[in-house]
């Protein structure tokens, strides 16, 4: 097959063993940087184009796109879709998980667990907003992905009611979340390929910081989940649209409640720290998926 991986990071762990499973399978590989993509829309006939050549005849793409460039990159996922090519993350997909709120609206809906959650505009109402979350401490977070900085814990309505000023005065889009203390610091990162976990990594903060993304100095440890875990993480993938996936919970007292969804999630630490081959399942799954017809997507928002 002809496979292309989306990605500006060539030496990235991640894009790395993508290619090498795949091309130990006897695939035609090519690591391309969808920054670097540029694309015709004319009638019947969408192309992309990289370094002057049009890319024809691909069979699967493998989108690894970073949070910074969603849109730009989301778009090249799209112009391919519109070729009729396999993508293991659609466009609208990848967008809609790099969206906090839609995400936990979805969620939600689904019947998934997810921190109580408060969407405002008003800036007359932080009283109101404060006390719908469970009062404080309370989280409060950029209503997209930042691996861990856009989130603050506010351990008193006064601090609270600064960051939300902030936040409204700079025009930036948040979300006010109940703070799950139980989890204080650690969360699940649960691997979905083909709507099944793969593996799974506790990330534990090393210091007192309530944020354990490894980005934050946050450490992996292998875990063994729960049914109930395993099944939440399988129910996110779906209820998101996205059958390969990185799902993170926390650990609450009334059972899981996810954090995130991750379109693209790094492969580094669940294979180096579990010894899963999770690449390996991701190539399975475009063996097995890509000659198919294509699903669309029915998550309807
Ligand atoms: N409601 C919450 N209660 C307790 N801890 C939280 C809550 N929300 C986030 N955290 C902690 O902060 C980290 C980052 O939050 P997250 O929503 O995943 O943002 P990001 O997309 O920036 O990683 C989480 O991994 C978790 O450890
Ligand atoms: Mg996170």
């Amino acid at each position: 097959m002809n496979i292309i991986i989306l990605s500006k990071g060539p030496g990235n762990y991640s894009t790395k063993r993508l290619k090498e499973v795949a091309l130990a399978r006897g695939h035609n590989v090519r690591v391309i940087n969808y920054n670097k993509c540029y694309m015709t829309i004319e009638k019947d006939n969408p192309v992309v184009y990289y370094k002057g050549e049009p890319l024809t005849d691909v069979d699967a793409i493998i989108p690894r796109i970073a949070q910074s460039f969603t849109k730009y990159g989301s778009s090249v996922v799209r112009q391919f879709e519109m070729q009729g090519v396999f993508t293991t993350s659609s466009s609208i997909a990848i967008n809609r998980s790099r969206d906090k709120l839609r995400s936990y609206q979805l969620l939600a809906k689904y019947g998934v667990g997810v921190p109580k959650t408060v969407f405002a505009r008003e800036t007359s109402e932080f009283d109101e907003v404060i006390e719908l979350a469970g009062g404080t401490p309370l989280i409060i977070k950029v209503a997209r992905g930042t691996h861990g900085n856009g989130v603050v814990l506010a351990e008193t309505k006064k601090a609270a009611q600064a960051v939300m000023q902030a936040f409204y005065v700079e025009g930036v889009n948040f979300l006010v979340q109940e703070f799950v203390k139980e989890s204080a610091g650690m969360d699940i990162r649960a691997l979905v390929v083909g709507g099944k976990v793969v593996a799974s990594v506790k990330r534990q903060s090393l210091d007192d910081d309530f944020r354990s993304n490894t980005h934050q100095g946050g450490e992996g440890v292998p875990v063994k989940i729960t049914d109930e875990e395993r099944k939440t993480a399988q129910k996110a993938a779906k209820a998101m649209g996205l059958p390969i996936c990185g799902v993170d919970m926390m650990r609450s007292d009334r059972g899981p409640l996810v954090l995130e969804v991750n379109s693209s999630a790094s492969l580094k630490t669940p294979e180096t720290i579990t010894g899963r081959d999770v690449a390996g399942k991701i190539i399975d799954y475009v063996e097995q998926n890509a000659r198919g017809k294509r699903r669309r997507d029915r998550v309807g928002a």
